[in-house]
């Protein structure tokens, strides 16, 4: 009964009304003329992009005009993001430019195509297995001037909105055109929206957002979305009220939209939605949560194995643990498992209380913990219990283990 719930459905930006906001006037701002930059940073899936596209209709309705470009390391190349955002997708290409734009930038446009077209030409040759695609250093140079120019003069059209999402993949010539416009002070005339997720976090790109804050860049951290919104999406994306049960999947998602959609879309895949009142549908059994801890382990495979391996034995001992009990665990010295957990931490898959270590998303925590080899985790618990014993956990704590050890 599939049905019950309709299919996907394009459902409204929920629970955002305070960041919009904050947006909106970044852009009355700028529209008026003055220069803005927001670094919008949240864990991956936290729901950036979302806002940026909500962003993106509203420079439309004010009649700015939005460039915007979209790091991705798979095709990384020197300047690939400011080139995408200033000149158009192929730039090989000419200058997408307006026609009739002052002769003074499309010159700069011109000259920084043929100069990246020449080096593409240069790295399609000699294009090795990791594409590593450099410029002569003074050719570099001279692109980075022509990019940061490029950008800079853009306002004097008009007010403009430049989006660059997911600056943590940016390529390092980019990067380094970023670095230099920060210490020219704010882009006049534009708003200049960043994406990143906290992690990774290169020297170069620390860099950037330190020159950047100085620059007076406004932060923005994105943070989950509450309980209450949580559901509203669910129930957004069903066109139902959700039942209890569902309501507690939903709920396991730490208020992160892209894990609400996962349970959504699981359940629904699996067939597992039930109408069970007037208006209200619900999750009937369990079949369906082998499929969503599948995907649910692929979106934080790009913590890299070893930091997930540890997550995994760390989802033995629950929600919330201890680091060095963590330690003692996985017979390692606290020092590594900090050294390794670290990025678990920066990325917001964990985070810090006190001397614990709690998993942000219990969802996560299952399905790392649901697909360890049952022998594995049988040992993992026998050893959990002795551990946990020698540091004077309650009886009851310890005798749980001892039993999930059988
Ligand atoms: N506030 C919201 N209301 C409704 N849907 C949302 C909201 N935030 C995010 N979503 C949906 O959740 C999913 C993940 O959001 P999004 O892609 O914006 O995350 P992100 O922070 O950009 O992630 P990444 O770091 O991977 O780029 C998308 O399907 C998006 O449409
Ligand atoms: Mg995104």
């Amino acid at each position: 009964m599939d049905d019950a719930a309709g299919s996907d459905r394009d459902v409204p930006l929920i629970g955002r009304a305070a960041e919009l906001d904050d947006l909106d006037d970044a852009l009355a701002s700028v529209s008026a003329g003055a220069g803005s930059i927001v670094l919008l940073e949240g864990e991956a899936g936290v729901g950036k992009s979302a806002l940026v596209d909500a962003i993106r209709t509203s420079a439309r309705l004010i009649g700015l005009e939005v460039r915007i470009a979209i790091a991705r390391p798979a095709r990384a190349r020197p300047f690939g993001l400011i080139a995408e955002a200033m000149l158009g997708g192929d730039r090989r290409s000419q200058p997408a430019g307006p026609v009739g734009s002052a002769s003074r930038t499309a010159g700069i446009e011109g000259e920084l195509v043929s100069l990246l077209a020449d080096a593409d030409a240069d790295a399609d040759v000699d294009a090795d297995a990791t594409r590593q695609h450099r410029l002569p250093a003074a050719l570099a140079a001279r692109a980075e001037e022509l990019a940061a120019a490029l950008v800079r003069q853009r306002g004097d059209r008009e007010p403009w909105l430049l989006v660059l999402e997911d600056l943590h993949e940016a390529d390092d010539e980019s990067l380094a055109v970023l670095y230099r416009l920060a210490h020219e002070g704010v882009v006049p005339h534009a708003l200049v929206l960043a994406t990143l997720r906290p992690a990774p976090r290169s020297a170069e790109l620390a860099a950037v957002v330190a020159a950047w804050t100085r620059a007076g860049a406004r932060y923005l951290e994105l943070r989950p979305l509450s309980s209450h919104a949580a559901v509203k999406l669910a129930e957004a994306q069903l066109g139902a009220s959700v039942g209890t049960s569902l309501r507690g999947s939903v709920l396991t998602a730490g208020g992160n939209p892209r894990f609400v959609t996962d349970v959504v879309r699981a359940v629904r895949e699996a067939g597992a939605l039930r109408l069970t009142g007037d208006g209200v549908v619900d999750a009937v059994g369990s079949a369906w949560t082998g499929g969503l801890d599948a995907v649910v382990v692929s979106r934080v495979a790009y913590l890299g194995p070893q930091v997930v391996q540890l997550l995994d034995e760390a989802s033995v001992l629950g929600t919330s643990f201890v680091m060095a009990d963590l330690a003692d665990l996985t017979r390692r010295p606290v020092a590594d498992c900090w050294r390794v957990l670290r990025h678990a931490l920066a990325a917001g898959v964990v985070h810090a209380r006190g001397d614990r270590l709690v998993f942000r998303h219990e969802l996560v925590r299952s399905a790392l913990y649901n697909r360890l080899d049952p022998s594995v985790r049988r040992a993992l618990h026998e050893r959990a219990a002795r551990t946990l014993d020698a540091a004077g956990a309650p009886d009851a704590v310890v005798m749980s283990h001892r039993a999930l050890a059988e």
